[in-house]
Parts: C-alpha cells; structure tokens; sequence
C-alpha cells in the first residue's frame, strides 16, 4: 500500500460506495450510524482502502482500537492459527491455554501491587456490567458513583452510568436504578473554578457534601471513572481531585472501578493510564485495544475481590472467545517489542505541538488537551464565550475525510475533535495527516 498524497480517486463517497450505502439504508436502521459514508476494502497499518480505491488516513484506529495498526501480521498469524485449530468450546465448559495465559498478562499488567485475576467478556459494555456486579456482590451495597460527561457504554447499565445524552440516553429510559453521576473536573469548562492554583473540586470536603445531597458514602459499593475521558472530549482526570476521589472512596469503603477502555493499552503513554496517576484501582475494565482488532473484553481486580463470586456467577457463552485471546497475545507482545508505550507519547507530543500552533492561528479552536496519543481540539464559537461549536466539528470531520483523513468527533456538546491515531503509524503518515487536519481546519477561516 503506497503512502502519498493524491490518494482520493473518487468524490467521496464513490460510486461503489454509494451503491452500498443505498443498501445499507434499506437493510440496517437509521440508529446504527455511520460518520463517514464509505465501505472498507482493506487497511493496513494507519491506512483504510474504500470498495472505490481512495485511501485514508486513520486517526480513528475503529475508536481507539488498532494500538497495533489494522491487520498486524503478528495479531491475524494468531488468530487464523488458533481458528484452525479451533474457534470455540466455550471456556465455561471446556478451557483453553491461550484464555489462562492472556489472564496473567493482564494481572501482570494491570496498575496495583497486590494479587489480581482477571476473567472475560465480549464488550466493554459487558465488561462494565461486570465489574459492578462484583462491585455490588462483594460490598452489599447498591449504589454506584460515575461522572458528568462520562462514557460507560450502551447497555442498560452502560447508558445509565455515562453522563452524556446525545445520542447515548435521549428516549432509551427509565435508566437503571441507584445511578449517581457526580459534576467533573472539567478545567476548559470549570463548574467551581481554583483558588491558590489548586481545583477547588479536590477538597473532601466538596466530595462529601456530594454525599450529603445525592447519596449516603454507606450506600455506594463504587465510584467508577475514565482517567481521561473519551467519548466525553477527551478530558483527563484532574490528578488532585483523582487523589481525593480515591481517599475519599477508602474512608467510606467505596470501591474504585477505573475504565480504562480507551486509555488502556499504551494510549496515553503507559500501558494503563491510572500509571499516571499513581494509584491502583480495585477493579479495572479493559477492551477496545486488548484483542488487537477482535472482540474481546476483561475485568481484573483484587483477587481477593474477584474470588468471592460464587462458582458460575460470571461468564458467557462466548467470552475469551480462543482467535481473541491468541490476538490479544500477539498484540501484546507487538506492543512490549516496539515500545509502543512510549511511542505513544511521542505521537502526543508532536501532535499537540502542531495544534497549539494551529490554534494560534484560529480563534475557534478553544482547547487542545489530551495524553499521550489521545487528543481532543475542542472547538468554540470564540474564545471569550466558550460556545460550543458543534457546526464547526462536522464540517471539518467531513471536510477531512474528503481529503483522505478520518478523524472522531466527541464532547457532550458535539464539539470536540478526537484523535486516536494507531500507535504504529510511520512518522511520514502521521505528518501527513496533520497537514490534512490543518487545511480542512483552515477552509473556512478568514
Ligand atoms: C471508556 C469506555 N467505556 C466503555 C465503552 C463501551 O465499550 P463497547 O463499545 O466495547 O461496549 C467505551 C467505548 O467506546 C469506552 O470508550
């Protein structure tokens, strides 16, 4: 696959793709969205080939998903081994090694210097589910902490755990009982603002005056969070009010869940965000990158946690499906071979830089922010209000994509640009697709 410029062929979407889409209209509902309208042929690395022949560039990596790139050789030798030896038992009845191995790498992985076991699912929707029932099992308690503008899924559980409602909740209630969302820390849109340079949220005092007017701390079995925020715009955590959040929770016997979904898995720079922050969660969820491409999800927590679930309690009929363990393995070991961890921050580094550049130039542009190689622009109406600016987000998404670039958009507000990049891209593509990124920014400026 060539990497230059010129790669559009046709006007997107092509002929070949219109003819699909056409058929998608009259067989798949309107609720099951696409943002780009074209249908893949094949991708490698950080390029998608359409049915018509345009190339694009993909700073989407299928929502953060391809850390290794779309069809690593390593990933697809293993799945399609393990595929033609077998493709299912279901390890509830009959186990596997490549299910047992990939479970210690996780528990080897996984931020927190105590004994884990890790078990898996099919979503990271499931793996959430999951890891609350265990959080409500092993406390006794029924009430559950998650956070404005977060992301969580589209379960029952799922959306009623995220803190966004377009396109998430809106019409889809009622939500499921004993959900509490408490207000972020979100710095660009502060709801309490600083005082002596320290966010005002990180006080004790501020999360229990939450449990005064919400829900009783003895009431809540966990506090569940992204370490930056995906789906909401690419927001991360405040590390004061993180540090609180955590003592706070240890007082009460609150347990932390950290969904690190999208964070996981070298995104931001380490294997698992929470590294960052310098504290373990109790129970963690893992997905998207985890099966390099296939569908595979995990929760690990405290061993001492995950074993109190009596036999058969857990599980499904497809989880650690054996091709997404072996991919999963594979990619694993692609990461830990290439230093992808640390990639990822040099990805970050340089893309950040070039849109604080950029933003410079153009007032509407209000934020750029994000970790390692997870990015969000998070474009206003002008800088003074801070309106969201949501029109500007679809113009240049589509204006993007019609020069060969697919990029996400994100934010409760529908304004926030987001960039997942696969961890393997070359530097010339990754520079390439900045440049597209600029010039679609650029159209409509004076
Ligand atoms: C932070 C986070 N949690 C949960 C999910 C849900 O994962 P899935 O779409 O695999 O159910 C996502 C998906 O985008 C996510 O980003």
């Amino acid at each position: 696959m060539k990497t230059h410029f010129a790669r559009i062929r046709t006007e997107i979407p092509g002929p070949k793709s219109r003819a699909l889409l056409e058929r998608k209209q009259k067989a798949v509902p309107v609720g099951a969205y696409h943002n780009v309208p074209v249908f893949i042929e094949k991708a490698e690395n950080a390029l998608l080939v359409d049915v018509d022949g345009n190339v694009f560039i993909d700073f989407a990596a299928g929502i953060g998903v391809l850390n290794v790139g779309h069809t690593h050789p390593r990933v697809v030798q293993a799945a399609a081994e393990q595929l033609s030896r077998f493709t299912h038992t279901c390890f509830h009845l009959t186990m596997y090694e490549p299910y047992v191995a990939l479970a210690e790498a996780l528990n080897q992985k996984i931020p927190g210097d105590f004994p884990k076991k890790t078990y898996f699912v099919n979503s990271g929707a499931e793996a959430v589910e999951n890891a609350v029932k265990i959080a409500r099992y092993v406390t006794g308690r029924p009430s559950i902490v998650a956070f404005e503008h977060g992301f969580h899924g589209r379960t029952l559980l799922g959306m009623s755990l995220t803190g966004k409602v377009m396109p998430y909740k809106k019409g889809f209630g009622p939500m499921a009982p004993e959900v509490y969302h408490m207000p972020l820390p979100y710095c660009y849109r502060c709801p309490v603002g600083r005082k002596n340079g320290r966010c005002c949220m990180a006080d004790e005092d501020h999360i229990s005056n939450y449990f005064a007017t919400h829900v009783p701390a003895e009431q809540v079995a966990a506090i569940i969070f992204e370490p930056v925020l995906g789906e909401g715009g690419i927001i991360p955590m405040d590390a004061e009010f993180l540090q609180v959040v955590f003592d706070v929770a240890k007082k009460h016997g609150i347990l932390i869940i950290a969904d690190e979904i999208q964070t996981g898995w070298g995104r931001t720079g380490k294997w698992f965000a929470m590294e960052h922050f310098g504290r373990a969660a109790d129970l963690t969820v893992t997905a998207k990158a985890l099966g390099g491409g296939l569908p595979i999800a995990a929760v690990t927590g405290r061993a001492e946690l995950m074993d109190r679930i009596h036999a058969g309690g857990i599980g499904s009929t497809y989880s650690g499906n054996p091709a997404a363990c072996a991919a999963g393995l594979a990619a694993i070991r692609v990461m830990e071979e290439n230093n992808l961890c640390e990639r990822a921050g040099h990805i970050g580094r340089r893309v950040r830089e070039k849109l604080t550049e950029l933003q410079q130039r153009v007032p509407i542009i209000g934020d750029v922010r994000g970790m390692g190689a997870m990015t969000g622009v998070e474009f206003v109406l002008d800088p003074e209000s801070r309106k969201p600016n949501p029109e500007a987000v679809k113009a240049i998404q589509k204006r993007c994509y019609e020069r060969g670039l697919i990029v996400l958009k994100a934010g409760s507000f529908g304004n926030v640009i987001r960039l997942l990049m696969p961890l393997t891209i070359p530097d010339d593509i990754l520079e390439e697709g900045l440049m597209i990124f600029e010039d679609a920014v650029l159209q409509d400026m004076p």
